[in-house]
């Protein structure tokens, strides 16, 4: 079975059993409700080094007050098994009181690559992301971290932080995984009506085509108004960003001239959806 942790105490007495036999830790941080693309990121992990850790914890400090953190959806049983079955090594799974034991004080905050798109429509996500993502960091004396290009501004973010800050870790990403249909895999599509499912895989699609006409020099600005447009014809309301970024810095750009990244926040209904495609120079 595969072995649990639920102390800092006892996760670093492993990491440091791990170390003396000069074996490197992965690190997959997760919020649970694990579908394949956590399972792909498992996997992944598993050819950067000789052990994959996955935390599992639903973290209160990156939802804003009239989020979903209370109806997150929580599924540990099938997780461990899923977790099992991608063959990680361990799960660690803190409680909150492990991560903010009373007094808890400190935050640290990102600047750069979180001011922007999700940075400006979820006030302190990214603050709560980079302590929580530092702390799991430290407890588990990762080496390496492994992230979804998924959530590409938290990637992003994350490499900022760790460089800043000189954690001794390296950061890895891993390509989006989606449905058939284009839709990215991820663990609030299970909120989505029939009806928004079939409405979904839209989001990807005006990616695509957005990003298919940035890449042959057209203006930015006329295309991604033309995207908004189709996104809420589509049935997406209200559209929270489509924008063009600096793939590494995330600095608005109006042209692609670098690597680029065409990213995306929307509704549809009541669930908020994220997606982002790469827009490379011709
Ligand atoms: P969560 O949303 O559970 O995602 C955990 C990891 O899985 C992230 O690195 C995310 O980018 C990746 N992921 C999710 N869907 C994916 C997909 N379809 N393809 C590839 N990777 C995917 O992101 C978080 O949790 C939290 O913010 C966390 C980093 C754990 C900090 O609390």
């Amino acid at each position: 079975p595969l072995p649990v942790f639920e102390t800092v105490a006892a996760l670093r007495d492993q990491a440091g059993a791990w170390h003396g036999q000069g074996e490197r830790i992965v690190l997959v941080p997760t919020m649970g409700a694990l579908h394949e693309g956590h399972c792909a990121l498992v996997a992944h992990a598993r050819t950067l080094g000789e052990r994959v850790v996955a935390s599992i914890f639903v973290n209160p400090t990156q939802f804003g007050p009239t989020e979903d953190f209370s109806r997150y959806p929580r599924t540990i049983e099938a997780d461990l098994a899923a977790l099992a079955q991608a063959g990680a090594d361990a799960a660690y799974l803190p409680s909150p009181e492990t991560m903010y034991p009373p007094g808890f004080s400190s935050r640290i905050e990102p600047g750069g690559p979180s001011e922007g798109l999700c940075g400006e429509v979820r006030p302190g996500h990214f603050s709560g992301v980079a302590t929580v993502v530092t702390k799991l960091i430290n407890q588990s004396r990762a080496d390496i971290a492994l992230f979804g290009e998924k959530d590409f501004q938290q990637l992003q973010v994350i490499r900022r932080v760790t460089r800043d800050l000189d954690l001794p870790v390296a950061i890895a990403g891993m390509p989006t995984i989606r449905e058939p249909d284009g839709l990215a895999l991820s663990s609030r599509n299970r909120y989505l009506s029939e009806a928004e499912r079939s409405i979904a895989p839209r989001l990807h699609a005006v990616l695509a085509e957005t990003a298919q006409q940035l890449a042959d020099g057209r203006a930015a600005a006329p295309l991604l108004a033309d995207g908004i447009a189709a996104l809420n014809a589509a049935g997406f309301g209200p559209v929270q960003y489509l924008e063009l970024r600096d793939s590494e810095t995330l600095a608005p750009v109006a042209g692609v001239e670098r690597p680029a990244r065409l990213l995306t926040a929307a509704y549809l209904g009541t669930t908020r959806l994220i997606d982002n495609v790469a827009v490379l120079p011709r």
